[in-house]
């Protein structure tokens, strides 16, 4: 099982590219799709989920293409938007029924699943409530179960922790990474904690480009020796942040205590800090967009 992207592009039309030749290998578990608003996640995900076609480039599902076949993919697909919308007067399981006919399942077969994905995304006690009285990491989870019904070899999953509470999003990254098994898993969002846990992978998008695909640890071992540590008075703060990347702050009774990721030495006194991938995204970020 594997998704090859071959220089994919997307343009709708205007002077710049959404999504700008991006070439990816994923293999079954968990990919994280990380990027900032606007830097093309939503449309790549579209394109591998054949809403769209691309631009330029090449979709391979095993081998096929999936602009050329796209009935190979859809067949073992699974797919939740990021703007999903659920019919309010419904409850979960009639939600749920809707949407297994849509696919083509009926009868003891559908039951059956259904039970088993209301059981699994933990609604069991919610499941003939109205969708309209859910909370918001209950309406994730429903979409999450529809996205599942067809036991997808492909599950793509587009922001799913966006509106959830802190508590919601530490059980929707558990239910994902408990989901990957043999199977692809693309789950993009814009907030680095949400695929620290889940993701064996991670793809970093911005302005359209992949900035780096590689596992965490990986990404983490390229910041060695490139995050420091140290406190400064209130009164530098300002010129602080003009000359460094400040990952993180925190108010101590003496300044601030901040992170720098910065490639050398930064001042005397600086300590060097184990790296975390939110110094990765940003010190990738960051210079990408010096670049531009
Ligand atoms: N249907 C569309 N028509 C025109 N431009 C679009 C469309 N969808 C997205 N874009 C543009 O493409 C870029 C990437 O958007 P998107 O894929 O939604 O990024 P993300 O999901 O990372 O926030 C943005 O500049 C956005 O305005
Ligand atoms: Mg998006």
């Amino acid at each position: 099982m594997e998704l090859i992207l071959d220089n994919v592009g997307k343009s709708y039309g205007g002077s710049s590219w959404a999504v700008k030749q991006i070439s990816l290998h994923i293999k079954p578990g968990v990919t994280g799709l990380l990027g900032p608003n606007g830097a093309g996640k939503s449309s790549l995900m579209r394109i591998l989920a054949t809403i769209t076609k691309p631009s330029e480039g090449n979709v391979l599902w095993n081998g096929v293409s999936t602009a050329v076949k796209p009935d190979r993919v859809r067949a073992v697909l699974g797919y939740l938007p990021q703007d999903f919308g659920l019919y309010p007067n419904l409850s979960a399981v009639e939600f749920l029924q809707y949407m297994a006919s849509l696919k083509g399942m009926t009868g003891r077969i559908a039951r059956r699943r259904i039970e088993e994905l209301i059981e699994l995304v933990n609604l069991t006690d919610a499941g003939n409530r109205r969708l309209s009285s859910y909370s918001g990491g209950m309406k994730q989870r429903v979409g999450i179960a529809q996205a599942l019904l067809n036991d997808p070899e492909l599950l793509i999953v587009d922001e799913p922790t966006v509106g959830l509470d802190p508590e919601e999003r530490v059980r929707f990254r558990n239910l994902l990474s408990d989901l990957s098994g043999e199977r692809i898993v693309i789950f993009s969002t814009h907030i680095v904690s949400d695929i620290e846990a889940a993701a064996a992978s991670i793809a970093i998008m911005h302005h359209g480009s992949l900035l780096a695909h590689s596992a965490p640890e990986t990404m983490l071992e390229r910041m060695q020796g490139k995050v420091w540590e140290t406190t400064i008075p209130d009164s530098e703060l300002q010129e602080a942040k003009r000359n460094w990347l400040i990952s993180g702050m925190i108010r101590r009774s003496d300044g601030f205590q901040v992170r720098v990721v910065s490639d050398s030495f930064p001042c005397p006194g600086a300590r060097s800090a184990a790296p975390t991938l939110e110094d990765a995204y940003l010190s990738l970020i960051s210079s990408e967009g010096d670049r531009i």
